[in-house]
């Protein structure tokens, strides 16, 4: 694919933006390539995915700020909406995809970081919403996930200022959740995803969409949300195999095995 690769190793795959001429910045042929990755995910084969960026310099340097130069406001909202609808999708995609940050996350870089589920950043990444200074909003979900994940006070200095941040503080005020050297972060990343993917997949995704879906509504909604996604366990094989599994132990303990979940 043009801009984006795409590699599946066991039941993980890497997604790597590559566009290293302009640092890996989204222009709407990546955005559409990006879609188009994603499309073709086989979510009965793969658990989990990698987001990271090509070289390591950056991860994303933002949205293409030449393709933006020239929007009139009826485009600068419709570039809005595709890069939001396209991150909306990763949010939301089925399975966990972890941000494995190699360099430079700013504007849309670091929001595309924030549509993963969670990120890891290497020793040289950098994060930012510089985009007050280039006259304009935040325009793929920033103004929204930066907010909701470090906080309304530190993501309105960090919006209002433009100011970048390196993986240190990145890391003291929440947004990434571990910080490695630059040769450790996609090991690190698959180690991760490995992890993820050895645990029962129709139980993983529930996770998911409960912690998704429950942090948009109030408690009592929320945990309605969960009791449904917990009771749909039941009807799969993966549950009965992992009870049993544990439950084998009692009588022999020489019995209890890694469970190979089927995904069923
Ligand atoms: N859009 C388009 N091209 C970009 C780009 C971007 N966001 N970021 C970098 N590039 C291009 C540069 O124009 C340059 O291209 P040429 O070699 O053809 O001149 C190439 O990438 C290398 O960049 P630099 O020479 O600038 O590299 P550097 O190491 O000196 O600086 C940098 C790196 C600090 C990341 C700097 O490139 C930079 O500040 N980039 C812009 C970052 C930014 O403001 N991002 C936010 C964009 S707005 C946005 O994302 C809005 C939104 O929410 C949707």
């Amino acid at each position: 694919m043009g801009f984006v690769d795409y590699e599946v190793k066991d039941k993980i795959a890497i997604i790597t933006i590559n566009r290293p001429k302009a640092l890996n910045a989204l222009n709407s042929e990546v955005l559409d390539d990006l879609n188009a990755v994603l499309d073709g995910v086989d979510l009965e084969a793969v658990r989990c995915l990698i987001l990271t960026g090509a070289g390591d310099k950056s991860f994303v340097a933002g949205a293409d700020i030449g393709e933006m130069s020239t929007l009139t406001k009826a485009e600068g909202e419709a570039f809005g909406k595709k890069g939001n609808d396209i991150f909306r999708r990763l949010e939301t995609f089925p399975i966990p995809v972890i941000a494995a940050i190699n360099g430079f996350a700013l504007g849309g870089g670091c929001e595309i970081s924030m549509s993963c589920d969670f990120r890891i950043c290497s020793e040289n990444a950098m994060f930012g919403q510089p985009e007050v200074g280039l006259g304009i909003t935040p325009g793929f979900g920033g103004t929204q996930r930066l907010a909701r994940l470090i906080g309304a006070g530190m993501a309105k200095q960090l919006i209002y200022t433009a100011r970048n941040i390196k993986a240190d503080e990145a890391l003291r005020i929440g947004l990434v959740n571990q910080v490695v050297a630059l040769e450790e972060l996609l090991p690190t990343a698959e180690k991760l995803a490995s992890t993820i993917a050895k645990n029962a997949p129709i139980a993983v995704r529930a996770c998911k969409k409960a912690i998704n879906d429950g942090l948009e509504v109030d408690m009592d909604k929320a945990i309605e949300i969960e009791e449904k996604l917990f009771g749909s366990c039941f009807e799969s094989e993966d549950q009965r195999e992992g009870m049993a599994n544990f439950l084998r132990k009692k009588d022999d303990p020489a019995k209890v095995k890694v469970v190979d979940f089927k995904n069923k």
